[in-house]
This record gives structure tokens, C-alpha cells and sequence, in this order.
């Protein structure tokens, strides 16, 4: 019979862009199976509303825990605010993880001044996840939220850098970062979506060097390794993990899109069409 541990981690997001936490949590443990799901043929969630994002959201969680998982990690930033608690009610005693709490956790650690930006969708700054999770954990700081919707199909476009990206970084962001401003420059910028990461040299020029950026995909694969430790389920398999991905819609495009955000080639083969 299979041991838990050896049972792959799950991660699931919107698209491509939670490819970004799978990578990541991917180099920090190189033993663990991985299997994913981008449910393509729903992207974006982050413009819909919060009932809709609960439902997908679950109906594509139950696909990958009949798979089998020892965790589930939810890689879309959208799709934790909405949905981890009826995530985690859900599929008890699995464990849940999202991304929100983590990255919020690194923005009030890094934060000198208190003065912290949240980056994201629409629907996770609307909802106010990200400015309660850090709110909890240092309540004396200042958070704004800024929807940066554009900066989703740019991403997916491969547009990552040059003066079109950084214009429209500028439309979003300069009334924030503005040094005019009577009230102290915020000092940490927190990346609240999956697809933000691919901007991050476009954005630090924008900001400037002393900004520092957080990349929730970085601090959730930490994360991740935090709760298997503790729950005493990470795999100590000597040969490396193996990787399966799964979407909901047009698996070339998922290979050719997901290439961009893993870094590296992403074969077709590896990739399967689920319907949820
Ligand atoms: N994965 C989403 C997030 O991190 C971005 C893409 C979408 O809107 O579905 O918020």
C-alpha cells in the first residue's frame, strides 16, 4: 500500500499563472510528486464574483483530491480569498493551504515603516483579504490595494518587461508611490496574484530599488514545507518527485503559456484535458 507521504501535493489555480508556486515549491522540495490543475477553460476568476469563484473552486479541488493528495495547495490568490474556508470545511481532515496568509505574513515582517501596497485582482482587493491578514498580524500598519487587472494577459502574453509594461505599471501605481506625497512612501509591495511575479523587474524599476517586493510564491512553498513537516508528511524519497498537470481547456496553449511561467519547457505529454 502507498505511504501518504509519497502521495503528490496538490496545487491548484485559475490558469497558468499558479505555475509560479508550483515551480517554486517544486526547488524547495525536489522529492514530493506534484500534481496541478489550471482550470483554463474559467480563467480569469479574478474579475468574478465571490460565489461563482467558491463553486469553480470547489468543483476543481474535487477532481484532484479523487486523485489522491496528502495536501492541497491552492496557488490562486483569487480563489484563497474567496474559498479557503469552505476549502478547508470541505475536504477535513485534508490539509488546506492557500497563499494569502503567507504572503502576508512576509509583507509585515519586511515592511520598516508600516506602509505596505497590495497588488492583485479585482476580486481579492475588493474582498479585503490580504489587508485583513496583514491587519491581524501588525495592526498599526497602512494597506491600499490596488487592482492591476491588466497585468493578468499581459503576463499571459509574455509581455514582462520594456516600456509598455512599465507604463501601465506606472497608471496603476505612481499615485502610490508618488514622492510628493505627504504621507511616508509605502515601502513593501506585495504581489497578490500568481501572474505579478513575471512583472517583477518591470515593477522594481517602477517603484524603485528601496521597495521591497514580495512574491507570495516564494513564501508559500516555505510554508508548504513548514505544514508537511509539522503533520510529519513530507516524502523522503532519495530519487527526485515526479509532475502530472492538468487543465480544463486547450492543452497546447496551457504548454506553451505554462512554459513561460515554470521557465522551462513544458511538454505536451505532461499535460492532461479534465473536465470538471
Ligand atoms: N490566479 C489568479 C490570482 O492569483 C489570477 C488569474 C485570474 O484572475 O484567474 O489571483
Amino acid at each position: 500500500m502507498q505511504n501518504v507521504s509519497q502521495l503528490p501535493i496538490a496545487i491548484f489555480d485559475s490558469g497558468v499563472g499558479g505555475l509560479t508556486v508550483f515551480k517554486a515549491v517544486g526547488r524547495r522540495l525536489p522529492a514530493e510528486n506534484l500534481l496541478y490543475l489550471g482550470d483554463t477553460a474559467r480563467l480569469p476568476y479574478g474579475t468574478k464574483g465571490r460565489d461563482t469563484i467558491v463553486r469553480y473552486t470547489l468543483r476543481a479541488a474535487r477532481i484532484l483530491v479523487e486523485r489522491g493528495a496528502k495536501m492541497l495547495v491552492v496557488a490562486c490568490n483569487t480563489a484563497t480569498a474567496a474559498a479557503l474556508p469552505a476549502l478547508q470545511r470541505e475536504f477535513a481532515p485534508l490539509p488546506v493551504v492557500g497563499v494569502l496568509e503567507p504572503g502576508a505574513a512576509a509583507a509585515a515582517r519586511a515592511s520598516r515603516n508600516g506602509e505596505i501596497v497590495v497588488i492583485a485582482t479585482e476580486a481579492t482587493i475588493s474582498g479585503g483579504a490580504y489587508q485583513e491578514a496583514i491587519a491581524r498580524i501588525r495592526p498599526e500598519a497602512r494597506v491600499r490595494g490596488r487592482a492591476c487587472t491588466l497585468f493578468v494577459p499581459m503576463a499571459e502574453e509574455g509581455w514582462m518587461e520594456g516600456p509598455l509594461v512599465e507604463d501601465v505599471a506606472r497608471r496603476y501605481l505612481d499615485d502610490l508611490f508618488s514622492p510628493v506625497m505627504t504621507a511616508p512612501r509605502p515601502d513593501t509591495l506585495v504581489l497578490g496574484c500568481t501572474h505579478f511575479p513575471l512583472l517583477l523587474r518591470a515593477l522594481q524599476h517602477v517603484v524603485g530599488p528601496e521597495v521591497v517586493i514580495v512574491d507570495s510564491a516564494a513564501t508559500t512553498a516555505e510554508f508548504v514545507e513548514g505544514e508537511l513537516r509539522r503533520q510529519n508528511l513530507l516524502n523522503r524519497s532519495e530519487v527526485g518527485g515526479s509532475r502530472r498537470f492538468l487543465t480544463t481547456d486547450n492543452p497546447d496553449r496551457f504548454a506553451r503559456t505554462g512554459s513561460l511561467f515554470l521557465g522551462s519547457p513544458l511538454r505536451r505529454s505532461e499535460i492532461e484535458l479534465v473536465d470538471l
